[in-house]
């Protein structure tokens, strides 16, 4: 249920009703430079399949039904498509889908102005869900569970309440950090998937898919090269195509090949894993300050002049899952894979004697 404070804070809902102002370039979906390579149907998206053979199966049959789907909550690091995989859903289903994040949902009047420009069926994709506040997570309780806006007006002396019916819409939510939500707001999902970092064939193939898209010439290996040094990530993996797309066009004859991606790549400071400078300025500090820790992340974050939040949506994420950081009770701690990468001995640890 939503407390507003006066009469006139119910005004100013009430002409959001029929003239919802929405900040547009949250939910303008085909105009960005991303948006002309991210694909827009199953066919086109590529890797995540169980996740996708799922979500055929469901989209299907809730159409064969003819009922909205199921409210969504897809969880995993940034840049794995969960966008874009909202996207699909909508295309597939034919619905529209209207697109914002929980920042931009920080007055009750903006969560409400955006549930009641909704029509039947329609997609409403929030993203980074779990900065949502108390206040919108309470009126997207009833809006989830009841297709009902719960709003209470007035002061305590005269306090009104009302229930809204809002269409039956679908609420897809997308979160880097599932652990953050709140148990009631978590129910309230009906599928809740995990999207998964991407082998290197699959990034391969997205960068030839992009590539073409974008009119850039690629080889085989070129390809495979940056897939390589793309962490699992297509949105840097698409990054980087376009990058390396320059490079190779100003100092070579415009065909990515391997040389060319090592090259450039090389030139951008990022590794052989994929690493840049701020995961191996993260490294290098655990070990060289930390004696290869455990420490703490805001210790980490303060040394390295990095926001904490950066450090754990942007570099931790892989770097867990390459196996080169732990996290452990008392804090971050490197693994003997991190030294081997950056050639740093490691005293302290036991040599195999027999070892040559
Ligand atoms: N761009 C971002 N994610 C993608 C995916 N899964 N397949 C193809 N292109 C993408």
């Amino acid at each position: 249920m939503v407390i507003l404070s006066d009469d006139n804070e119910y005004k100013a809902v009430s002409a959001k009703k029929k003239n919802p102002v929405i900040k547009s370039e949250e939910i303008e979906y085909d105009k960005t430079y991303e948006n002309t390579i991210r694909p827009k149907d199953f066919e086109n998206y590529i890797g995540q399949s169980a996740l996708k053979e799922t979500l055929y199966i469901t989209i299907e049959a809730a159409k064969k039904r003819n009922v909205p789907l199921d409210h969504m909550l897809f969880y995993g690091p940034p840049g794995l498509g969960k966008t874009t995989l909202a996207g699909v859903i909508a295309e597939q289903m034919g619905v529209n889908i209207k697109i914002t994040s929980a920042p931009a949902l920080e007055r009750p009047r903006d969560i409400i102005g955006i549930l009641m420009s909704l029509k039947a069926g329609e997609i409403l994709f929030i993203d980074e869900i779990h900065r949502l506040n108390k206040v919108a997570e309470e009126i997207l309780y009833s809006a989830m569970e009841d297709f009902m806006l719960d709003m209470t007006t007035g002061k305590t002396q005269t306090v009104k309440t009302m229930r809204i019916p809002l269409p039956k819409f679908t609420l897809i939510g997308a979160t880097t950090k599932a652990g953050e939500l709140s148990g009631p707001l978590r129910d309230r999902f009906g599928m809740i998937h995990r999207l998964e970092f991407y082998t290197p064939e699959e990034l391969s193939q997205i960068i030839k898919r992009t590539a073409g898209i974008l009119d850039i010439e690629i080889t085989e290996e070129g390809a495979e090269e940056i897939a390589r040094r793309s962490r699992g990530t297509p949105r840097i993996a698409n990054r980087l195509v376009k990058r390396v797309g320059d490079f190779a066009v100003v100092k070579y004859d415009g065909v990515i090949n391997e040389d060319i991606a090592k090259k450039s790549l090389e030139k951008m400071e990022i590794d052989e894993f994929g690493l840049d400078n701020t995961d191996r300025r993260l490294l290098k500090l655990i070990i060289e300050k930390y004696d290869g820790g455990p420490v703490g992340i805001e210790t980490i974050a303060a040394a390295l002049s990095e926001d904490v939040r950066t450090i754990e949506d942007i570099s931790e994420p892989y770097l867990l899952q390459a196996g080169l950081l732990q996290r452990t009770q008392r804090g971050r701690k490197v693994s003997p894979e991190a030294y081997r990468h950056l050639g740093i001995k490691q005293y302290g640890v036991q040599q195999n004697l027999f070892e040559d």
